[in-house]
């Protein structure tokens, strides 16, 4: 690197995860089945969240190691599941007391918690008794939740996160459970994202009005999108891509109105999104503190004629490389291959720059300060003969990511924190514990998980790989030794 950028005192060096990613422990203690549990089990031999990193016992020694490597934020979520259970609305104490060894834990450590509400695990009885995200009654069970978890743990977590990537749950609804039981997703979805706007704003307001001193910001999943020519339509291709798959939604966070754009299409499609009186003041009211910003990876897009075939984004989730269809919007956009950037085993790009982009972006959009709650490397790995785990990709990856957040301060973004998805390996949205993101290795496979209905018979030892001693003397050198 030619020069070294400088982050701001108190900027936060941490790391990300997610409840059913990372606790295990799916029946214990009261805690009742998730939307995406069963989601995640229709895609086995490779998805089963029963056990993953065992989180949920271990979470001590975690910490520990959070605290060894020089972590100053964790960015973690709450599972609903652990804390209602059940249709009568009845507080989980068992759910309460998880969550309080581990912010405990974490406070005791020095390390920040930043809470993410709501992490894809609607409890199954929200979606059979009142009819998931299709119905408005999810918005009074969603607040009773929330303000349980504010009342609760308000007292020392100051930074919550409301919906995690609620653009990705709209553009992506079978894979991420969100579209079970919509007759014609082409329309409803814009239903169910009207009803997580609602919820997105309960939570919002209800942190302001319960948490003193609390901030809260809205997690939507980011991927600049590049034109794949200068010629002018793949140029407003790309614009439609960003606005169809992410600046819709950052629109309403920061507006609490829908854009014209959307307006726009919504009339032109004959769509209703079923707005209610009160529904967007109650928007408006929701002033977000902040942009909590997931950012992986660029997109490439290019002109699709009206008369184009259509075609949906066919996820890889086999663990093979190269089977990735990119989707086509016909009149809007086709998504293409990058010839610029490297590829990683599941065909995303590789693209550090992706992230000064997006945080330029979205600064001279909405002048929200922001705070990276993902970012990370998914890979195969595994042991080496010498018991060590060398990951010099995501080493690479993580440090070049800093790198281009440095820069985008420089370039006068306003950033407080990064958090690389993950610290531990957990388990992957599609493709189970094959695909490691973390800086510690957890010693488990999908086969050894899947051959047993007992956690003690697994190692799951934790071992810290290349990028978590490099993580750690950067984080020690005050982020000056690259
Ligand atoms: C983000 C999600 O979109 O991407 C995480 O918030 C997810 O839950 C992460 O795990 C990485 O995606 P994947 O499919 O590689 O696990």
């Amino acid at each position: 690197y030619d020069w070294n950028p400088r982050f701001p005192e108190g900027f936060l060096f941490g790391a990300s995860s997610a409840a059913w990613q990372v606790e295990g422990a799916t029946t214990e203690d009261g805690r009742t089945p998730a939307i995406i549990d069963l989601n995640s089990q229709k895609k086995a031999p490779f998805v089963d969240n029963k056990f993953t990193a065992d989180h949920y016992h271990r979470y001590a020694e975690d910490v520990a190691l959070m605290k060894e490597c020089g972590l100053t934020s964790y960015r973690f979520s709450i599972a609903w599941p652990r804390i209602i259970p059940a249709a009568d609305g009845a507080v989980n104490p068992d759910g309460i007391a998880f969550y309080n060894g581990l912010i405990d834990e974490l406070l005791a450590a020095g390390i920040t918690p930043i809470v993410t509400l709501y992490h894809y695990d609607m409890p199954v009885w929200v979606e059979e008794e009142l009819g998931g995200w299709r119905s408005r009654d999810v918005i009074p069970a969603f607040e009773h939740y929330v303000r349980t978890c504010f009342e609760a743990f308000g007292d020392r977590v100051k930074y919550w996160l409301s919906i995690n990537e609620q653009n990705m749950q709209i553009c992506y609804g079978d894979w991420l459970g969100v579209s079970k039981g919509v007759e014609d997703w082409f329309r409803d979805k814009w239903k169910i994202n009207h009803i997580m706007n609602l919820c997105h704003a309960v939570a919002v307001n209800l942190c302001h009005e319960l948490v003193a001193g609390g901030k809260i910001g809205p997690v939507p999943g980011y991927v600049p999108i590049y034109p794949e020519t200068c010629r002018p339509e793949d140029q407003i291709a790309a614009m439609n891509a960003e606005e169809f798959t992410e600046k819709i939604w950052c629109d309403t966070y920061a507006y609490g109105d829908y854009s014209p754009f959307l307006y726009n299409y919504w009339r032109n499609h004959g769509i209703d999104p079923d707005i209610r009186p009160g529904d967007i003041e109650t928007m408006k009211r929701a002033k977000s503190d902040f942009l909590a910003v997931n950012c992986y990876r660029s997109n490439t897009a290019r002109h699709a004629p009206a008369d184009a075939e259509a075609q949906d984004y066919l996820l890889n989730a086999s663990g093979n490389k190269g089977e990735l269809t990119f989707p086509v919007v016909p009149g809007q956009y086709a998504l293409t291959r990058n010839p610029y950037v490297e590829y990683t085993d599941w065909d995303w790009e590789i693209d550090p720059v992706a992230m000064r982009y997006a945080l330029r972006y979205l600064w001279d959009h909405y002048r929200l300060p922001m705070v990276i709650t993902e970012n990370g490397f998914g890979a195969h790995e595994s042991k080496s003969s010498d018991g060590k785990v060398h990951d010099p990709q995501r080493l690479n990856y993580i440090r070049d990511n800093l790198y281009q957040i440095g820069l985008a301060i420089e370039d006068g973004v306003e950033v407080f924190g990064y958090n690389a998805w993950t610290f531990t390996d957990l388990l992957s949205t599609g493709n189970g514990m094959a695909k490691r993101y973390g800086f510690v290795f957890i010693d488990t496979t999908d086969e050894e998980q899947k051959a047993t209905d007992d956690v003690s018979t697994l190692a799951l030892t934790r071992i810290p790989k290349d990028s978590f001693y490099w993580y750690q003397s950067f984080i020690a050198s005050g982020a000056t030794q690259w």
